[in-house]
C-alpha cells in the first residue's frame, strides 16, 4: 500500500498537531521527579491535551488501551501503562504523547533520567537519541526506507546495542498509525521510496542488550527478555522537496527544524 500524501492544508494541520504533542513533553518535564507516580503524570498530561489544547490523547481506548500517554520505565520498551508505583532515583522513562487536534495525530517521545542515573543509561538513552537523528537526517524525496532502516542499526550495533525488530515507525496523519512501516533496521537500496508530502515517524527502541522482546499479561506492556534497558526517543516527519521538517521539534533540541539537501 502506499503512503499517503498530504495537501497543504492537511500539512498544516499536522504542523499544529505535531506542536502540541511536543508542547506536552515540554509541560510535563518539570514533574518528571522522584516519588511522582505515572499516574500523576497521565493526568496532567491527559488534562493540558483535554482543557488547555482542546485536543484528545490519542492512546485513550486506542484498541483498548486504557490510559492517556504511554509511560516506559527501564526496561520497559514501548506501551507502558501509568500506574501507581513513584519514581525513584536512577529510573530512565520514556514518556510518548499522541495528540489528535483537527483531526490529525502529532505523536513524539523522549527519555527523562530521575535523579541520579547510570552511566550506562545515559549513554543507552544518548546514542538511541543519535539513532533517531541518524535516521532523520537520511529522510529526502528518493531516499529509500531501507537507508534509514540500515543507518539506524549501523549506530545501535556499533556500540554494541540492539534494535528492537517487533515494533516500527509508521505513517501518521487522520490516522494514528499509517502506511508504511518504518522499520528501524534493514538494507541500504531496499524498501519504498520517500515522497514529497508524505508524513511519518521515525522511532527506534535500542536495548542494551538483546533484542527479545515479550509483552505482560496486561496485553500492552512490552518489556526485553533479559531484562536490560532499553530506551525510545521519536519524531513526526514530513517529507519536504528538498528533505525534511521535524513536526514536533522541541525547543531544547540542537537538530535543525527544517533540513535542507539541496
Ligand atoms: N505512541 C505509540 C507510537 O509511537 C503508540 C502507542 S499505542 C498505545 O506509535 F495504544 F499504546 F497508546
Ligand atoms: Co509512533
Ligand atoms: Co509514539
Amino acid at each position: 500500500m502506499p503512503a499517503i500524501i498530504k495537501t497543504n492544508d492537511e500539512i498544516e494541520k499536522m504542523r499544529i498537531a505535531g506542536q502540541q504533542a511536543a508542547d506536552v513533553l515540554a509541560m510535563i518535564e518539570p514533574f518528571i521527579q522522584i516519588g511522582v507516580t505515572t499516574n500523576e503524570l497521565n493526568q496532567r498530561c491527559h488534562d493540558f491535551i483535554v482543557n488547555e489544547q482542546g485536543g484528545i490523547p490519542a492512546p485513550l481506548n486506542y484498541h483498548g488501551f486504557p490510559k492517556s500517554i504511554c509511560t516506559s520505565l527501564n526496561y520497559v520498551v514501548c506501551h507502558g501503562i501509568p500506574n501507581d508505583k513513584a519514581l525513584k532515583d536512577g529510573d530512565v522513562i520514556n514518556v510518548d504523547i499522541t495528540v489528535i487536534q483537527n483531526g490529525f495525530h502529532g505523536d513524539t517521545s523522549k527519555m527523562f533520567m530521575v535523579g541520579k542515573t547510570s552511566i550506562l543509561a545515559e549513554r543507552l538513552s544518548r546514542v538511541a537519541q543519535e539513532c533517531l537523528y541518524i535516521g532523520i537526517k537520511l529522510v529526502k524525496p528518493g531516499a529509500r526506507l531501507g537507508d534509514i532502516g540500515a543507518a539506524i542499526q549501523k549506530h545501535a550495533e556499533d556500540h554494541s546495542y540492539s534494535v528492537v525488530r517487533e515494533y516500527c515507525g509508521h505513517g501518521i496523519g487522520a490516522g494514528f498509525h499509517e502506511e508504511p512501516q518504518v522499520l528501524h533496521y534493514g538494507k541500504k537500496g531496499t524498501g519504498e521510496t520517500l515522497q514529497v508530502g508524505q508524513c511519518f515517524t521515525i522511532e527506534p527502541m535500542v536495548n542494551a542488550g538483546k533484542r527479545a522482546c515479550k509483552v505482560l499479561k496486561d496485553d500492552w506492556t512490552v518489556i526485553t527478555k533479559d531484562k536490560k534497558l532499553s530506551a525510545q526517543w521519536e519524531h513526526t516527519l514530513l517529507v519536504t522537496e528538498t528533505g525534511v521538517e521535524i513536526l514536533t521539534l522541541r525547543p531544547e533540541e540542537t537538530i535543525e527544524r527544517i533540513i535542507n539537501h539541496d
